[in-house]
């Protein structure tokens, strides 16, 4: 059989079908006849930002001084002043990326590049030549998304992390020169791969074809350094492949639940569908749960449907799931075996991950809550307690912050996570402009009515915050903190909206949009203003259109990266467009386009931000006869998930 004969129609579609069903039958419509023009009430956000300002000092406030003088120095130059790479030099080769002649790219880790101390075997794309189950634990796996730097030598693990604030000469001095720019781990969150792009086949035929399935998805650690020869993979005793199988440990409030235990007795293995992700201020990285009800099924077809519990319907599990066929040959997921009954539970949660120790289990933060993890961004207010936003992607679901109670300086020295212990909220987004955090506990009667106590509720959160009247909202994907504690939330589209609401303003909203919010209190309080900060429709018929906004990354100057993942007008392919969000008017600049059925997904940056990282996800939906990137064009290879590497031709600060 040819690979033709082995197309399948969309393999992301199995994907997006999951976040595109709601399964969010709360009934919560808190504003449903509100049709005011949200975009008329930037002003009253503008307002806000000033205030919030002048109330209090974030981290970022606090590092302003230092900014301002990076920035004098760079003052006669535009906050993004690349030329955009235009709609008509993007489209004219769909098997290969276009990037802005202002930039250029080197491909890294495309999927089946060997890592981990004694690998050796690469898969290359040849589709004779696939690798064992045993070899893909051993290489980058696919579905290329959410990953982070931590530089080796000096440099800061996260913006976020003060400790330079008060050195900002000292910092200069290493952005240009350190080796931390040079040399480091990435951790890579690797979201999903079919069975197609991956087998070859639309079902696993043996226990084999299901362990190189779940060794293909998970993270990557992988040490690289720029050379001579450009950035490539170097050895370290601290890479590792993480998977499906990878011994996990769970903490926070429902890390002793019985709904984590199975009858079986086994112990926590493995992460999947890790989408985005986000760094810790202490150094750490946070892997993101989304669609994991789609690797689980039933042995006993449709009659598991029709038995399911509440619980079981709200997070989405089906008796094929995504057609994975993982419960065809290991039990673990299959929804009907006695002896697993809580292994979907096990699920869902965001993970931390120490990038520098191959040796440390990854941890499962119930206190995070579980429900389908898009990303995560932390912020850090001026007394050092943090605050994580979250997206719930599904139609029809919630924005969520978790708070920390101590500063997590002080929580590190007496020895716990800071994301062990803290308050859960859900966003209740009203029509003026303000909103509410709406906390997840089992102190408030309504949520002790249903839960017996906070494991329970937390591993139920979606259920929790539909009984708080919670907003719905059009599928939060990714959430960014801006330079002045602004926070950015990408609504990537909602085809099914029928009644629209003032933070979802589109029915249906094909095009998605982007909102910005403000929390009271230094990141810490219950209230928070908002403001749409873009409508991705608004940007049709123009040079810069794009729409599904996806993964997005704010840098400390201001500038706001997005990537794409959806199909784009005027015959464009996904896309990386950045903004300069101190300009009066949201204007999106295209840097970069990728392949046929593509996404552009993932970021991270060194830390002088002169080198960033981008993800082709999915190219060509793992199809040879639409493109072999990033093998030359051959009409056979298989196309691979792979890393860009993106510089700007000058050396500047990428997206300036
Ligand atoms: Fe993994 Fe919602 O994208
Ligand atoms: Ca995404
Ligand atoms: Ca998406
Ligand atoms: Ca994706």
């Amino acid at each position: 059989m040819s690979q033709n004969d082995l197309r399948e129609p969309d393999n992301a579609q199995i994907h997006d079908e999951s976040e595109n069903t709601p399964s969010n039958k709360s009934g919560n419509r808190p504003f449903a006849d509100v049709l005011a023009s949200a975009l008329s009430r930037r002003g009253i956000l503008q307002g806000s930002l000033a205030g919030a300002a002048a109330g209090f000092l974030s981290p970022q406030a606090l590092a302003r001084s230092d900014r301002d003088r990076w920035r004098s120095r760079r003052r006669r130059q535009a906050l993004v002043d690349f030329e955009p790479l235009s709609i008509e030099d993007a489209i004219v080769d769909d098997t290969s990326p276009s990037i802005s002649r202002d930039y250029q790219y080197q491909v890294l880790i495309p999927w089946g590049t060997p890592i981990e101390p004694g690998a050796t075997e690469e898969f290359t794309g040849d589709p004779n030549n696939r690798p064992t189950s045993a070899q893909a634990a051993l290489q980058i796996g696919i579905g290329h998304d959410g990953m982070w730097f931590y530089p080796d030598e000096g440099g800061f693990l996260s913006r976020l992390d003060d400790k330079f604030d008060d050195k900002f000469d000292d910092r200069f001095k290493r952005r240009r020169s350190d080796k931390s720019n040079r040399k480091g781990m990435l951790c890579i969150n690797h979201e999903f791969g079919t069975n197609f792009h991956v087998l070859g086949k639309s079902m696993p035929e043996s226990l084999e074809d299901v362990r190189l399935s779940q060794n293909v998805h998970g993270v990557s650690v992988v040490a690289i350094e720029n050379s001579y020869r450009g950035w490539e993979v170097v050895k370290s005793p601290n890479s590792r492949r993480i998977t499906a199988n990878t011994p996990m440990r769970f903490s926070g409030p429902a890390a002793n639940s019985a709904l984590l235990q199975n009858p079986n007795g086994n112990v926590p293995l493995g992460t999947i569908n890790n989408c985005g992700s986000g760094p810790t201020p202490w150094g750490t990285y946070l892997t993101c749960e989304e669609n994991f009800n789609g690797y689980f099924g039933s042995t006993e077809g449709e009659a598991f449907n029709n038995a399911r519990t509440q619980e079981q319907e709200r997070y989405g599990f089906d008796f094929d799931g995504f057609n994975y066929g993982w419960h065809f040959f290991d039990r673990r997921f299959d929804l009907s075996d006695p002896d697993y009954i809580n292994e979907s539970n096990r699920f869902g949660w965001v993970v931390e991950i120490d990038p520098q120790d191959a040796t440390q289990t990854p941890v499962k933060r119930t206190a995070m809550g579980r429900f389908k993890h898009e990303a995560v961004a932390i912020a850090e207010s001026s007394n050092g307690r943090v605050a994580a936003y979250m997206g719930d992607d599904q139609r029809f679901d919630y924005c969520y912050k978790y708070v920390s109670d101590l500063p997590w300086r002080t929580a590190i020295a007496e020895g716990k996570s800071p994301l062990d212990e803290g308050k859960l909220y859900v966003a209740r987004f009203d029509e003026d402009g303000t909103g509410e955090w709406l906390e997840l506990t089992i102190n408030n009667p309504d949520l002790a009515a249903r839960f017996a106590n906070q494991g329970e509720l937390l591993i139920n959160a979606r259920i929790a915050a539909d009984i708080l009247g919670a907003t719905p909202m059009d599928r939060p994907e990714w959430t960014t903190i801006g330079k002045d504690g602004e926070v950015y939330w990408t609504l990537t589209n909602n085809s099914q909206r029928t009644v629209t609401d003032a933070a979802n303003p589109e029915a249906p909203n094909s095009d998605g949009h982007i909102i910005r919010t403000v929390d009271s209190n230094d990141f810490l309080g219950t209230t928070f203003t908002w403001e749409i900060y873009i409508l991705a429709s608004s940007t049709r018929g123009t040079p810069g259109v794009f729409t599904d906004p996806d993964a997005a990354y704010a840098d400390p100057e201001g500038r706001l990266f997005i990537g794409t993942d959806g199909g784009q007008p005027d015959g464009l392919q996904d896309q990386l467009v950045v903004f300069d969000t101190t300009a009066e008017t949201p204007e999106p600049k295209r840097l970069l386009t990728g392949v046929a059925s593509d996404e552009i997904t993932g970021w991270a940056v060194t830390p002088d931000f002169r080198t960033a990282f981008v993800n082709i996800q999915h190219p060509g939906n793992g199809d040879p006869a639409r493109t072999n990137f990033p093998a030359p064009r051959d009409g056979r290879t298989i196309p691979r998930d792979c890393t860009l590497v993106i510089t700007k031709r000058n050396g500047d600060v990428v997206g300036s």
